[in-house]
């Protein structure tokens, strides 16, 4: 028993001293987790500690429409925890006055381990993305000064970043965005069925099986497990000309313009629409897009132009055969835990 006990402390201290997996105390509810076969997380968590009452208040924050200029959008109103935290309902994201966005509302699971943020990677820190949504007049449309201000006027905040922060004073936007970020960053998507087979706790039917090995040979060059996307910008044939430069916004070169992050596919099954631009309403349009509908432009990944006309050929039983393999990637567990 003492051994144990001293065991267990040993443990504690090193797991505390451990950036990597930084833990909340005794009760582990609030500690950062993920599985062996993940990468490690881009997220500097030495930085900021994942606590229950930072977790908590982050949480409240994200679901919070006091956020934007006039107390309607929270960030929640957008990132819709039953469909993997996108948004369902609108192919390009809906701010405050009912002000259509221009792009679609990705998911946010597993951002610990995402290296740069947004379809375009113009923000490189998980910090600083409530910045973005909240000051663009197309999202949120507030200033986050005067959200701080907001904050520190209200009856229950105050207190509130004084218990979890330790302040004394006033709640400045560190403190505002750590909280935010402790929320994201719990938010681990790693309890799939196709996790569950890869910790040999169930098994691939037939047809998923057989998805799994069509995807690995056709999709997983850009989409590899185990977080289904290598994070880099590519264009897969949307467009022929570009309305929304992507990549070559950030970067300004021409050969970047019409790339844009390769997304994950966890979830997928649930994060309709499809692509930057949310144009694609089910995964068979996808499916079509790749195997017939893809066009020609300078930035085209080379990959398609293995096939001609460019694409990925699919025939109708392989297609079949990938849907199965796809909504393996939902995780039920995540979306329906309580701590959410
Ligand atoms: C009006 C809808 C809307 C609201 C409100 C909103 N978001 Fe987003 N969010 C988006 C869209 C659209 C993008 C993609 C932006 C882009 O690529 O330019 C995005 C991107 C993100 C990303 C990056 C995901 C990725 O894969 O790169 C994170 C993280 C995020 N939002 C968190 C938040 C937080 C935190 C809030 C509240 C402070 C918030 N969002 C409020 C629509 C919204
Ligand atoms: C050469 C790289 C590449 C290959 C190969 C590739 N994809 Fe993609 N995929 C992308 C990019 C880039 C996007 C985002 C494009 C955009 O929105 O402009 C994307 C988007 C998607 C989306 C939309 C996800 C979302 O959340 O909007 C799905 C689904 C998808 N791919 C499935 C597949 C499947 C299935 C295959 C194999 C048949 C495949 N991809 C092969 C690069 C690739």
């Amino acid at each position: 028993m003492k051994k144990n006990t001293i065991l267990g402390f040993g443990v504690l201290l090193l797991l505390q001293s451990c950036v990597k997996n930084p833990l909340s105390g005794p009760d582990d509810t609030y500690a950062f987790r993920m599985p062996d076969y993940f990468p490690e997380p881009t997220y500097t968590f030495a930085n900021n500690p994942i606590t229950r009452e930072g977790f908590t208040l982050g949480k409240k924050l994200f679901n919070d429409p006091l956020l934007s200029s006039d107390n309607s959008i929270a960030c929640s109103n957008c990132h819709v925890k039953s469909v993997a935290f996108t948004d369902p309902q609108h192919r390009l994201s809906l701010g405050v006055d009912e002000r259509a966005g221009i792009r679609n509302a990705p998911s946010i699971v597993n951002m610990a381990f995402m290296p740069e943020f947004f379809w375009d990677g113009g923000v490189n820190h998980l910090d600083f993305v409530a910045i973005n949504a909240i000051e663009n007049p197309l999202e949120m449309n507030e200033k986050l000064g005067h959200v701080i201000a907001k904050l520190n006027d209200d009856p229950d905040y105050p207190a509130l970043f004084r218990q979890t922060f330790g302040i004394q004073d006033t709640i400045t936007s560190p403190y505002f965005l750590h909280a935010l970020s402790q929320y994201m960053l719990l938010l681990v998507s790693d309890r799939s069925k196709y996790d569950m087979v890869q910790q040999n706790k169930a098994t691939f039917t037939a047809a998923e099986f057989a998805g799994q090995s069509v995807f690995e040979n056709k999709c997983s060059s850009c989409h590899p497990a185990p977080l289904f996307t290598t994070y880099d910008y590519t264009n897969n044939g949307l467009d022929t000309a570009f309305e929304d430069l992507g990549r070559g916004r950030i970067t300004e070169a021409t050969m970047d313009q019409g790339k844009f992050k390769i997304p994950t596919l966890r979830n997928v099954a649930l994060t309709s629409p499809y692509m930057h631009d949310g144009r694609f309403k089910t995964l068979d349009a996808v499916l079509e897009h790749y195997d017939q509908h893809m066009v020609l432009s300078p930035s085209l990944d080379p990959l398609f132009l293995q096939s001609d006309p460019p694409g990925i050929r699919l025939t109708a039983d392989e297609k079949e055969q990938l849907k199965a393999f796809l909504q393996t990637l939902t995780d039920y567990e995540l979306l329906k835990d309580p701590i959410f």
